[in-house]
């Protein structure tokens, strides 16, 4: 790092290492949410010399906002192991429409990265990465791309990211913005960040059929208010199920849990649909005109990452609880 690692060196000691900045240059890529004024490091805070505000870096990372609402997914990205490099790496290019070849060279911002997998694959690939999340998900993103100097994060609101607006080449995010009270917010907020003819790849939960919604949302009313430590009870009871392939190819028609092959994150998808306070469900023509609506083009439809007679079927119908709708966009030059 630039100016800011040579202001550390001298200093040792715990204090010193939690304030240690991650490789890639980030502090000279961010931005004051408010003003958008450059931000300057003081040992260990961010500042705004016009605002007069500052901001901490905790383990190396600039933090912006805290957990508030979404303090279920810090908890669940830092306790469960659910990154798989090929599967992450076969997952993100279905959800993204863009292939790993494509990215080396790119400035490239992961839009709500959680735990960091997709994140990893970008670095991997040969991008640099930035990742912004408003939980300290962050921590463990940043653990798990340690190994990757293009790659850096931020705890931060999407809707008032500290970087820079349309300078990022390709922009994604992957089952974000509907946790928010606002989506359309969000996404709108993130595109700004697009460069003109760059890429935009969102991904959102679908909207099911109005008995599956009912029957969700009464759940969720009730899963929403339990302590974490029950919740994930009944999700160990969840991923149970999701391992005998009768009921969870049936009954998860009617109740949404995880049949991932791998019983860990069969815990930790369970838990990540019914803690979360916001969990909206959109439709593929609201997702579209938004995309259209902001100034993007070439818009393209993604299909869903599994085949099969039966689960095209059921997808179409939109009887999937849990499936996406899913479009990539290219931002329109002015
Ligand atoms: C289901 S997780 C997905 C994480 C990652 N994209 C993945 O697929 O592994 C949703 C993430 O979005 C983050 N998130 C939701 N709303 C956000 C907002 N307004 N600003 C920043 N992060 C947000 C949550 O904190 C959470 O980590
Ligand atoms: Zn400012």
């Amino acid at each position: 790092m630039g100016s800011d690692e040579t202001s550390e060196q001298h200093e040792t000691g715990p204090r010193a290492a939690s304030h240690k900045m991650q490789s890639l240059d980030l502090i000279s890529q961010l931005r004051c949410p408010s003003c958008a004024n450059r931000l300057q490091q003081n040992v260990d805070r961010i500042e705004c010399s016009v605002c007069k505000v500052s901001y901490p870096i905790i383990d190396g990372i600039p933090r912006f906002i805290s957990d508030q609402h979404l303090a279920s997914f810090g908890r669940q990205w830092n306790k469960y192991e659910v990154a798989h490099d090929d599967e992450d790496r076969a997952t993100f290019q279905a959800k993204t429409g863009i292939s790993l070849a494509e990215l080396s060279g790119l400035r490239v911002l992961d839009a709500g990265c959680g735990g960091g997998r997709y994140s990893k694959v970008c670095g991997e690939a040969g991008a640099a990465v930035i990742g912004a999340d408003h939980s300290d998900a962050v921590s463990k993103a940043r653990q798990l791309c340690s190994r990757l100097p293009s790659v850096a994060f931020v705890q931060a609101d999407l809707k008032r990211l500290p970087l820079e607006r349309e300078s990022f080449d390709f922009v994604f995010s992957i089952g974000v913005m509907h946790h928010d009270a606002d989506t359309r917010a969000v996404f709108d907020a993130v595109a700004k960040l697009v460069k003109p003819g760059g890429r935009y790849s969102v991904w959102l939960y679908r909207c099911n059929q109005w008995w599956q919604e009912w029957m969700n949302n009464a759940l969720r009313r009730r899963s929403t208010k339990m302590p974490p430590e029950k919740l994930e009870r009944w999700c160990e009871w969840g991923a149970w199920y999701g391992g005998l392939p009768i009921i969870s190819k049936t009954l998860n028609k009617v109740v949404n849990f995880s049949a991932h092959p791998n019983r860990e994150n069969r815990v930790c998808d369970t838990f990540d649909w019914y803690a979360p306070q916001y969990q909206y469900h959109h439709t593929v023509a609201e997702l579209s005109d938004w995309f259209t609506e902001v100034g993007f083009d070439q818009l393209r439809v993604l299909p869903p990452e599994k085949t099969g007679r039966f689960y095209r079927w059921v997808y179409e119908r939109n009887l999937l609880i849990g499936s996406g709708v899913n479009v990539t966009g290219v931002k329109r030059a002015t």
